[in-house]
């Protein structure tokens, strides 16, 4: 049997262990897996992370990040680490065995934990992304929501985590090994993808398909993808969507719960190996292969064909051919797509950018044929409607008496007026009388506070409301967090209400003012407590000399300027 096809070794142990193992795990202590971890461990588990026995070492950690090997050698250019919160690993001894749960609390894993550090996160940044820059998302992952100690050491597989979604449509390697046997499929070249198919991929897949005399396996990332990318639900009604395009005979779709980190060129290398293991022999890698988008001084983080040298390198040690394509642009007089480099001279190149085609998703212009297929648009439509009737959330930020919760009234009434979404105002003062009753103003409390509005204001907006929030919110990284979780599904709108802290104090509507200078409130924002000034809110209102109408009116008119209401 072709070696692409035998069975690979997977982590899990037979049922009746499992079974033994579940009753015997309840004396555990039990980390609760993240959403990326959880990937992480479904491809220990099923061998998709072969040659990973577990989650790493310190010492393979060490030279994963800094050689793309593990300390035996083995090329692993991404490290799959466990990471947790200071107080879970003061809870746990090396040696231990730790119960790892899925978020419902199922245990799907038991992990024996023989390392136990604190990682330099900077020079991981450094060394696996290119730069400790917080605009790539990984590394804002990494310095922003991984926890601050890592946890490594051999897995015992319990069970698959759940999936209620597209069952029918996920395999592992070795499902997908024995599909390839099954179909006596020798060569199989798979497309990775984290986008709705166009018309541009499917003439590139054709391509490699033939280049390569191969079967087809398109092998979507349903994981974790880029922040802001099309939900893995829209996608999947897309590829089935024009699956039909496709011989049904040569060609397979097949969904991978990969966590995505945007590395660039090491992830490329990583799919390949991810690849391998599910026995495909060719991969394709286009331009800017997981690339994460520009840095904070609008750089790309990788140049476009970075991806495909570093595979390139490797692919022979892998055991993966390569299928290489420069960006594909479609040639007006030929009715047809080219890689760039082939387009025959003096013709017409059309092309629509990611965020070309997102600006016309969201005003709701027209998407021609010659870039995508109907079926595809008309799900991205259904899913994304314009910009002007999707959700979105007004987060006011400020000191106290700074105005917020007036202007913030002033602006539910006049989007009230307007009509055809439900509005919800979420001022601090209310949100602490019920939602945050039990809290106080230490920074913990302040931050669990915001990040209880933030979560109310995503599901406002997921749902299609507005959200207005008036909260202090005093920290810059809170804010950020929370503007995270709500752009995920729909627009957010920092609203820096910028009345000086000389002005406020001078009016002390509640008499706060007073009692903080007298000591009797602590911890007073402004006074014995910081606030960090919003460095690029999407709006900035003075209210010293303006009035509340007007303050209103300018959050309206931004509103306005950025497709959010409309005529
Ligand atoms: S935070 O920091 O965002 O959680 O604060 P928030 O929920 O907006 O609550 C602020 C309101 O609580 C009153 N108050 C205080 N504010 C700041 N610091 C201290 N120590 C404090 N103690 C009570 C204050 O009236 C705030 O109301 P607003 O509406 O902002 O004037």
């Amino acid at each position: 049997m072709a070696s692409n096809l035998a069975p690979i070794p997977e982590l899990y142990v037979s049922y009746e262990s499992a079974q033994k193992l579940k009753v015997e795990a309840g004396n555990l202590v039990s980390h609760d897996l993240t959403p990326r971890q959880i990937c992480d461990l479904e491809l220990l588990m099923n061998g998709g992370f072969n040659p990973l026995k577990g989650f790493l070492t310190e010492k393979d950690y060490d030279s994963v990040v800094e050689t793309m090997r593990t300390k035996d050698g083995a090329l692993w250019p991404m490290p799959v680490t466990l990471d947790v919160s200071e107080k879970f690993a003061e809870t746990v001894e090396l040696g231990q065995d730790i119960a790892l749960r899925d978020q419902e609390g199922v245990i799907l894993a038991t992990m024996t934990v023989t390392d136990k550090w604190e990682p330099n996160k900077s020079r991981e940044a450094e060394k696996v992304f290119g730069a400790d820059d917080s605009a790539h998302p990984a590394v804002n992952y990494l310095h922003n929501h991984a926890g601050k100690i890592y946890l490594g050491g051999p897995v015992t597989g319990i069970q698959q985590p759940v999936h209620y979604d597209f069952r029918a449509r996920r395999d592992t390697p070795n499902e997908l090994r024995a599909y390839f046997r099954k179909m006596g499929w020798r060569k199989i070249v798979a497309f990775q993808t984290r986008n709705p198919l166009h018309r541009a991929h499917q003439e590139l897949t054709f391509r490699a398909a033939k280049e390569a005399q191969a079967n087809l396996l398109i092998h979507p990332v349903v994981g974790m993808t880029k922040p802001g990318d099309v939900d893995h639900f829209t996608r999947v009604r897309c590829y089935e969507a024009v699956l039909d395009k496709y011989p049904s005979s040569t060609t397979h779709l097949s969904l991978l719960n990969l966590a995505m980190r945007m590395g660039g060129p090491r992830e490329a290398l990583w799919h390949a190996i991810i690849r391998k293991n599910h026995g495909l022999t060719h991969f394709i890698v286009g331009r800017d292969h997981a690339g994460p988008g520009k840095n904070s001084q609008g750089e790309d983080f990788y140049g476009p064909y970075d991806a495909q040298e570093l595979v390139r390198q490797h692919q022979e040690e892998v055991g993966i051919e390569m299928v290489d394509f420069k960006h594909m642009v479609y040639v007006q007089e030929k009715a047809q797509y080219y890689p760039i480099d082939e387009v025959p001279e003096g013709s017409t190149v059309l092309n629509i950018s990611g965020t070309e085609l997102r600006r016309r998703l969201a005003e709701g212009i027209e998407i021609p044929d010659w870039f995508s297929f109907p079926e595809v648009v008309k799900e991205l439509r259904r899913t994304k409607p314009p910009r002007a009737k999707q959700g979105f959330t007004v987060f006011f930020t400020g000191f106290s008496g700074s105005g917020k919760s007036t202007i913030a009234n002033a602006l539910m009434v006049k989007l009230m007026e307007m009509g055809g979404r439900p509005v919800t105002l979420l001022d601090g003062d209310i949100v602490r009388k019920n939602l945050s009753s039990e809290l106080g103003f230490s920074k913990e409390h302040r931050d669990l506070n915001i990040r209880r509005i933030g979560y109310v204001a995503s599901e406002i907006t997921k749902n299609g409301g507005i959200a207005i929030c008036a909260p202090i919110a005093p920290y810059a990284a809170t804010r950020r967090a929370v503007r995270e979780d709500i752009e995920n599904f729909g627009a957010f709108i920092e609203v820096h209400v910028a009345t000086s802290i000389e002005e406020c104090e001078r009016r002390d509507r509640k008499g706060l003012y007073k009692l903080a200078r007298e000591g009797k409130i602590k911890e007073f924002t402004g006074i014995s407590d910081p606030y960090d000034v919003p460095e690029t809110p999407e709006l900035r209102v003075e209210t010293e000399g303006t009035d509340v109408d007007n303050c209103a009116h300018q959050v309206i008119l931004k509103l306005e300027q950025m497709g959010l209401i409309a005529g």
